[in-house]
C-alpha cells in the first residue's frame, strides 16, 4: 500500500487541495527548518495572509527536527521512533471544519483505509477538552480515551506562532514485544506508538513568552508520521525495521561485515537516519558550513561518521549510502536522482575532512576521560571543537553514553573569546549580536524611505555606515567594503524574488547590492573615495535596473498565462528575477510539454506586443483580494498591499519594480523547463536585451555549425555526417575482424601445440578458446607489456603439465610462476629474451610429447 498516496487521495476525496511539500528551509526566520506539516501555512493560520479559495489542504511534508523547539537529534538511534528527517502527512482546515470533522476523518482513514485493528487504538485529549472527549466517544470506548496536560496535549510550532490543544491517536504494538518500565499508555516507551496528532489551532503567541491570543478562525492542523504508519503496516516493531530504512541498514552491514542486531544497533540507526537528513538538505541546496543551518548539517554528518567509526569504518562510507537512499525515495522526490552525484561528492569530501582528525580527537577525548571525575573539561571540549572539528553536541553525545556532563561554562567562555578574535560574532551565533546594531539604527532613524519606484536617481544623505561585519563605523576609506544606510534611497532591496539594485554613489562608492535587514534598506558598497557619516551623495541606480523590470513584468505575464494554459491548480512556489534571467517555480504534477511551452511563450509575447500600460495601486488588503489579484500562497502581506496590474492580462500583489508598458519587455524566450521537486516545475526565460543576446548566440552557433557542413543545407549536412560515421564504423569493425590475431599451431603426435606471442587481447581467454577448439592441446602464449612479459600455459588431453612447463620457461624471461597441470601463468621482466623463451618452450614440449 502506498500510504502517502492513499492519504492524499483520501483527503482529496474530502475536498482538500493537495499541496506539494515545501522546502526544508522555511521562509520563516523564526525557524531553522520546516519542522511540521503546518509550517508552510503558518501565515494563513494566523490571518496574516488571506485564506486560499479552498480553505482545506493536504500534504506530505518533509520535516527536520534537529534544533529549536522540536529537536529529536539526541533521541535518534536510541528509540524506535525518533528521526531528524521524516515525512509528515497532514490535513488542514483554515477556519473551515473543526474538531468534529477532524476526528471523524482521522477515524475513518485509520479504520477504513489503513484497516488498523480498532482494539489496538487509544486516544488522548487535553485535560480541559470535554468537547473532544465527547466527540471521540462516538468512535471509541470511553476507557480508551485519556486526558493529559499541556506537556502532551498542547502543541505549538515554536516559541511563537499558532498553537492549540491537541488530541493524539496511539497504536498498541503489544505487551508481548515491549516490556520496559515506560511501556504503558502515556509512558516514554515504544509500545504505545503515537501515530497521529490532531491540533485544534485556536491561539497565536506573537512574541516569545507572550500571551496566547485567540485566532480569528479556529483551524485544524494534523500530523501523521509516515515512518511510524509504514512500520505498523509492515509489521515492523521499529521504524528502522521498515522498508524505508532497512535497505540502508543492510548496506551498512554489507560494507562493514557485521550483522545489525536491534538491541546493540544504535549506530546503524543513527547512520540510517542521518543519511536521509544529509542527502535531503544537500539536495535542497544547504551546504556544510560553520554557521547556521550548514553547521547543523555538518553536526549531523559528523555524528553519523563517529557512529561509523564505532562500527569500524576508517574511511568515508556515508556517501556510498546515497544510491540506496535514492532507490528508496527517488520515486517520490525526483530531485534526489538528479542531485545524487553532486551530493555524493559533497558528502565524501566532508567525511574525508573529518576522518583526518577523528582518530586524534578520540584519542584526546579518551586521554581526558582518565582525568575526568565529574565534569569533562571545557578546555578540552573547545580544543576538540576548534582543532579536531568535533561539534560540541558530538562531545556531549559521547559523554552522555558514559553518563558524564561537561563544563559548558568554560567552553562558552573560550568560544566567545574566539568569536571576538574573529570579529565575526554575528556569523556563527545566529543574529543576536548583529540585531543589536540594527535595532540601534532603527531606534535612532526608523526605516528609511524608498523612492525607487518613481526614480532611479536621488540626492541622499549617509545616515550611517557599517563595516563588513555589520559594526557601525564613522567612515569607510578607499578600498574598503561595507554597507551604507541612506536617509532616502532609490535602490531596491532584494525581495519577492527580485534581486537587489546595484549602482553608484557618485565619486564615492560603487553599490554592489541592496538588501533589507530588520526593515532597514542597506546597500553594500565598495568605496572608491572616502565616505563619511553625514556626507551628501548623488545616488544612482545602475542601468541594469531596466532589464530587471523587464524580467519582473514578464514573470507576471508568465504566471497569468500558465494559469490559463496549464490550469488553475498552478500556484507560485518560488521566483527569481535578475537583469539577465527569470526563473519561475510553480506547482504542477508533470513536465510541461513542448507544445504547451510553445503556447505559453507565444501568449506571453502576444501580451508584450499588445503594449499594455502598467498600473500600480496601494489598496487595503481586503479590497485587493476582491480585485482577484494573485497573491502568493504562504507569503506574508500587511494591511495594505501594492497591486501591479497589466489591464486584463495580469493582476498581482507585488512590491517589485516593473516596466511602464509591456512593449518595453521586448520579447520573451523560454530557455529551459525542468523539475525542482515532486510536483514543482521550473521555467527559465530571458527578455529584453538578454533575449536579443540569446538570439545572437544561437545565430552564431548555427553559423558555426553551417560552416562545418560547407555548402550543404544544415540538416542535410548533419544527415550526411551521420551516415558517414555509420559507414566508417562498419568498415572499422570489418578491419578489426580481419586483423584478428592468427596463432601459429603445430601438431606433435596428435597434440595441437601452440607457442606464440599474442600482441593484444586476453591471453587467458585465448587459452580457453584454444582448449574449446582442440581435444588435445599444449599451448603457451606470451604477451609483452612494456618491459614485462605475461605468460600463460594450458594443457588438455595429454600428459604434459602446464605448471612444469611454465616453471622451465619463466626464468629465461627473468620471472617465476607456476600453476596446475592444466593451467599455469607467470610473469617475466625481460622482454628481450622472448625469442629464446619461445624456442625453449617448443623444445621442452617436443621432448615431453615425443
Ligand atoms: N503540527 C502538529 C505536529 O507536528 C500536527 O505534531
Amino acid at each position: 500500500m502506498d500510504i502517502r498516496e492513499e492519504y492524499l487521495k483520501f483527503f482529496e476525496s474530502k475536498q482538500h487541495t493537495r499541496v506539494p511539500s515545501a522546502p526544508l528551509v522555511p521562509d520563516d526566520a523564526t525557524l531553522l527548518f520546516n519542522n511540521a506539516g503546518m509550517v508552510p501555512f503558518k501565515s494563513i493560520f494566523t490571518g496574516e495572509v488571506p485564506r486560499p479559495a479552498n480553505p482545506r489542504a493536504t500534504s506530505c511534508q518533509t520535516c527536520i527536527r534537529a534544533g529549536g523547539k522540536h529537536n529529536d537529534l539526541e533521541n535518534v538511534g536510541h528509540t524506535a521512533r525518533h528521526h531528524t528527517f521524516f515525512e509528515m502527512l497532514g490535513n488542514f482546515s483554515f477556519g473551515d471544519y473543526f474538531k468534529e470533522e477532524a476526528i471523524a476523518y482521522a477515524w475513518e482513514f485509520i479504520t477504513e483505509v489503513l484497516h488498523l485493528d480498532k482494539d489496538k487504538l487509544w486516544v488522548t485529549v487535553h485535560e480541559s477538552d470535554d468537547e473532544a472527549e465527547a466527540m471521540w466517544k462516538k468512535h471509541i470506548a470511553a476507557e480508551r480515551i485519556m486526558r493529559l496536560g499541556d506537556k502532551d496535549n498542547f502543541w505549538s510550532m515554536g516559541d511563537t506562532g499558532p498553537c492549540g490543544p491537541c488530541s493524539e491517536i496511539f497504536y498498541d504494538q503489544g505487551a508481548e514485544h515491549f516490556t520496559g518500565p515506560e511501556d504503558y499508555m502515556g509512558g516514554e516507551g515504544d509500545r504505545f506508538l503515537e501515530i497521529w496528532n490532531l491540533v485544534f489551532m485556536q491561539y497565536e503567541v506573537k512574541e516569545k513568552g507572550g500571551q496566547r491570543v485567540p485566532l480569528a478562525h479556529p483551524s485544524i492542523d494534523t500530523g501523521m508520521g509516515l515512518e511510524r504508519v509504514v512500520a505498523i503496516k509492515e509489521g515492523a516493531l521499529s521504524n528502522y525495521g521498515s522498508s524505508l530504512f532497512m535497505p540502508i541498514i543492510r548496506k551498512v552491514e554489507d560494507m562493514i561485515g557485521k550483522e545489525y542486531i536491534y538491541a546493540s544497533g544504535a549506530s546503524y540507526r543513527v547512520i540510517a537516519d542521518h543519511i536521509r537528513t544529509t542527502v535531503f538538505l544537500l539536495a535542497q541546496g544547504v551546504n556544510f558550513s560553520n554557521e547556521g543551518r550548514g553547521y547543523v548539517l555538518r553536526r549531523i554528518l559528523r555524528r553519523a561518521v563517529r557512529h561509523g567509526y564505532l562500527l569500524g569504518f576508517r574511511e568515508p562510507f556515508m556517501y556510498k549510502l546515497v544510491d540506496t537512499l535514492v532507490d528508496i525515495m527517488g520515486g517520490e522526490y525526483e530531485y534526489l536522482n538528479t542531485k545524487a552525484n553532486a551530493v555524493k561528492e559533497q558528502i565524501e569530501l566532508e567525511e574525508a575532512r573529518f576522518f583526518k582528525t577523528i582518530e586524534s580527537g578520540i584519542a584526546l577525548f579518551n586521554m581526558e576521560m582518565q582525568n575526568t571525575k565529574d565534569a569533562f573539561s571545557g578546555e578540552v571540549a573547545f580544543k576538540l571543537y576548534d582543532t579536531y572539528g568535533f561539534p560540541l553536541d558530538l562531545t556531549e553525545d559521547m559523554l552522555k553514553e558514559k553518563n558524564l556532563s561537561l563544563d559548558t561554562a568554560k567552553f562558552e567562555e573560550l568560544m566567545s573569546e574566539q568569536r571576538k578574535r574573529a570579529k565575526a560574532a554575528w556569523k556563527g551565533s545566529g543574529d543576536d549580536a548583529v540585531s543589536g546594531d540594527f535595532k540601534a539604527l532603527l531606534e535612532e532613524f526608523g526605516e528609511n524611505e524608498f523612492v525607487g519606484y518613481e526614480t532611479t536617481h536621488h540626492a541622499s544623505k549617509v545616515l550611517s555606515l557599517l563595516d563588513e561585519n555589520f559594526i557601525r563605523v564613522e567612515a569607510l576609506i578607499k578600498g574598503q567594503k561595507g554597507w551604507v544606510f541612506l536617509d532616502v534611497t532609490p535602490f531596491y532591496a532584494q525581495s519577492g524574488g527580485q534581486c537587489g539594485d546595484a549602482g553608484e554613489l557618485k565619486e564615492h562608492a560603487k553599490v554592489l547590492d541592496t538588501k533589507k535587514f530588520f526593515g532597514l534598506n542597506l546597500s553594500r558598497i565598495a568605496v572608491e573615495n572616502e565616505l563619511k557619516v553625514g556626507d551628501a551623495v548623488d545616488a544612482e541606480v545602475d542601468i541594469s535596473r531596466n532589464e530587471i523590470t523587464k524580467h519582473h513584468s514578464a514573470t507576471h505575464l508568465l504566471h497569468a498565462v500558465l494559469f490559463d494554459v496549464l490550469g488553475e491548480h498552478i500556484s507560485q512556489a518560488g521566483s527569481l528575477v535578475e537583469a539577465n534571467r527569470l526563473r519561475f517555480d510553480f506547482s504542477h504534477p508533470k513536465a510541461v510539454s513542448e507544445q504547451e511551452l510553445q503556447e505559453i511563450e507565444e501568449r506571453v509575447n502576444v501580451e508584450i506586443m499588445r503594449a499594455i500600460p502598467a498600473q500600480t495601486e496601494v489598496l487595503p488588503i481586503e479590497e485587493a483580494k476582491k480585485s482577484g489579484a494573485k497573491s502568493q500562497f504562504g507569503e506574508k502581506y500587511g494591511d495594505e498591499v501594492r497591486v501591479v496590474s497589466f489591464a486584463d492580462a495580469s493582476v498581482e500583489f507585488c512590491g517589485g519594480v516593473h516596466v511602464e508598458n509591456t512593449a518595453n519587455i521586448g520579447s520573451f524566450i523560454i530557455t529551459k523547463e525542468s523539475g525542482v521537486s515532486a510536483g514543482v516545475r521550473r521555467i527559465e526565460a530571458v527578455c529584453g536585451n538578454t533575449a536579443y543576446k540569446y538570439f545572437c548566440e544561437q545565430r552564431a552557433l548555427l553559423k558555426e555549425a553551417q560552416g562545418e557542413v560547407k555548402n550543404l543545407d544544415l540538416l542535410a549536412g548533419i544527415h550526411r555526417l551521420k551516415s558517414n560515421i555509420a559507414e566508417l564504423k562498419s568498415e572499422l569493425k570489418e578491419a578489426q575482424e580481419s586483423a584478428k590475431v592468427e596463432i601459429k599451431t603445430d601438431a606433435i603426435n596428435g597434440v595441437t601445440v601452440v607457442v606464440d606471442e599474442l600482441p593484444s587481447g586476453d591471453i587467458k581467454e585465448k587459452i580457453d578458446e584454444l582448449k574449446n577448439q582442440n581435444d588435445k592441446l599444449c599451448a603457451m602464449l606470451f604477451q609483452v607489456k612494456g618491459d614485462k612479459v605475461l605468460i600463460a600455459a594450458g594443457v588438455k588431453g595429454c600428459e604434459a603439465k602446464a605448471g612444469d612447463w611454465i616453471k622451465k620457461i619463466a626464468p629465461i624471461l627473468g620471472g617465476g610462476g607456476g600453476g596446475r597441470p592444466d593451467f599455469a601463468q607467470a610473469g617475466g621482466k625481460d622482454a628481450s629474451k622472448l625469442p629464446e623463451a619461445k624456442e625453449e618452450a617448443m623444445k621442452f614440449i617436443t621432448e615431453v610429447l615425443g
